[in-house]
């Protein structure tokens, strides 16, 4: 006798796990040059699965930087075509010593599966994987649906291959809408769909001040200090009230309505509790005459990443270093643009500049914020399945991250973006002991059958 797709996944969860297992072995971290072949390995791995279970086409596409991986099954004239969206690459996963057990050996603790990428993104993407292969096997090797899949490698490090390549290629990935899974709920058991991201500008300022290091003795007292110059420009781009400085940064934004504001205030969010167990400090900053789901996912910020250069050994070292960098991002919400964004923040600085020191101001990476649109029959599917998996009704979030290419999906693809994660907000993002909540692994597998069946079956 035949069984349904949720039956195959339900008696395959083991396997199902196992496989992740093997991926997550692999440390496919993006940023790290020594880590390329580790990198060039997930993309096999996944474009092998992906043949595996059945899908066709399947290829590994070449890009400046990291491969893409992409796959498709295109036969269901008729139905809706869906592009599966993913990222194979991940985060370093420093500071080591503080993981509780090592990052590439996925470890279960307590219903949890503890790895780099557990969440972001390989657990996630590989959902969509699972809940197609169950599909597929259930359905006599057939798709209730078209599906194209396509995975990056360079998410994490703001990389434009697949930016490029949609641009160039739109009619290759044409398709109805997309699915992301690459968020989070916004609390456990409450199913959540995103519906908004912040975009970012990534930058560096390098500042030269010196032709060498000089001797601080020696010379201190007339040689300028790059490090003091870039601690003086940095103090003016922000207020200590979380305003940002830069003559017309704000320009172009649009804030939530005031539908939308008022739905997130009905969101079970509690300021102390985000302190204490998520924030781990002893204030929160920032805007203070915005709310802090405002200030988190509709008001841009700035932040300063580290600091590069001059001495940072044990002990003391008199010197004036040569050069000083910084780096420095900016989050976007929209309708800001990146380009003027960083064109301002560029002037900015220059004109701001301490006698003595030059200015170098670098863009590293840039990124469009989103709003996507909900009036569609895909939004609509998503909250139907995730109701009958998750028995409640679903919450409609924005976050303060980046996925670069979802803007792109809307402005080149023209399509909208169903954006349902099963992240928790304590699953250790980028930091120590990141992990996947098994359960949602698996109820997010069941959520993109129910979801595909609805979307084949209309
Ligand atoms: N998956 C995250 C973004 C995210 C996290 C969205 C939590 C919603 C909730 C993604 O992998 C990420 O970390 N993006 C980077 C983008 C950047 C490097 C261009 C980010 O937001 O810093
Ligand atoms: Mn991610
Ligand atoms: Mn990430």
């Amino acid at each position: 006798m035949s069984i349904s797709a949720i039956q195959f996944a339900q008696q395959n969860r083991a396997r199902f796990l196992d496989e992740l297992k093997d991926l997550l072995h692999i440390p496919s971290i993006s940023t790290l040059p020594e880590h390329g072949e580790d990198v060039r390995r997930a993309a096999e791995f996944v474009a092998s699965e992906l043949r595996r279970i059945g899908m066709e086409n399947v290829q590994t596409i070449a890009t400046a930087g990291h491969p893409l991986v992409y796959a498709d099954w295109l036969h269901a004239p008729g139905k809706p075509t869906c592009l599966c969206y993913g990222h194979y690459d991940v985060q370093p996963p420093d500071p080591l010593e503080e993981w509780l057990s090592p990052p590439f050996e996925p470890t279960e603790r307590d219903g949890n599966l503890y790895a780099r990428g557990a969440v972001d993104d390989k657990g996630q993407m590989y959902i969509h994987i699972k809940a197609l292969e169950s599909l597929m096997q259930a359905h006599g090797g057939r798709l209730p649906l078209n599906v194209r899949v396509l995975i990056e490698g360079e998410e994490e490090v703001g990389g434009e291959g697949i930016a490029a390549y949609l641009r160039q290629h739109p009619e290759r990935l044409q398709s109805d809408f997309a699915l992301v899974s690459d968020t989070e709920m916004f609390a456990p058991g409450l199913p959540t769909l995103c519906v908004g991201l912040r975009g970012m500008i990534y930058t560096e300022i390098e500042a030269r001040g010196a032709k060498s290091d000089l001797h601080s003795g020696m010379y201190g007292g007339a040689a300028p200090n790059p490090f003091m110059a870039l601690c003086q420009m940095l103090a003016q781009l922000k207020d200590a009230h979380g305003r940002i400085l830069i003559p017309g940064f704000y320009d172009g934004l649009v804030a939530p309505s005031s539908a939308e504001l008022a739905t997130w205030k009905t969101l079970p969010f509690d300021e102390q509790q985000f302190l204490a167990h998520e924030i781990g400090a002893i204030a929160l900053t920032g805007e203070s005459e915005y709310s802090v789901l405002e200030r988190l996912w509709a008001r841009p910020t700035l932040e300063i990443h580290g600091m590069p250069g001059g001495f940072i050994g044990a002990g003391a070292k008199t010197v004036i270093p040569a050069r000083a960098v910084v780096k420095v991002s900016m989050r976007l919400v929209p309708e800001m643009q990146p380009q003027a964004s960083f064109d301002r923040y560029k002037k900015f600085v220059e004109s701001i500049c301490p006698v003595g020191i030059t200015v170098d101001v670098r863009l590293i990476h840039a990124g469009d914020p989103i709003v996507i649109r909900v009036d569609n029959p895909y939004i609509e599917a998503a909250t139907n399945a995730l109701r009958v998996v998750f028995g409640r009704e679903t919450v409609f979030v924005r976050s303060g991250g980046s996925i670069p290419i979802v803007g792109d999906f809307e402005r080149y693809l023209k399509i909208p973006t169903v954006m349902m994660g099963f992240g928790l907000p304590d699953d250790n993002l980028h930091a120590p002991n990141e992990k996947f909540h098994i359960a949602n692994f698996n109820r997010g597998i069941e959520t993109v059958i129910h979801f595909f069946e609805r979307l084949g079956a209309a």
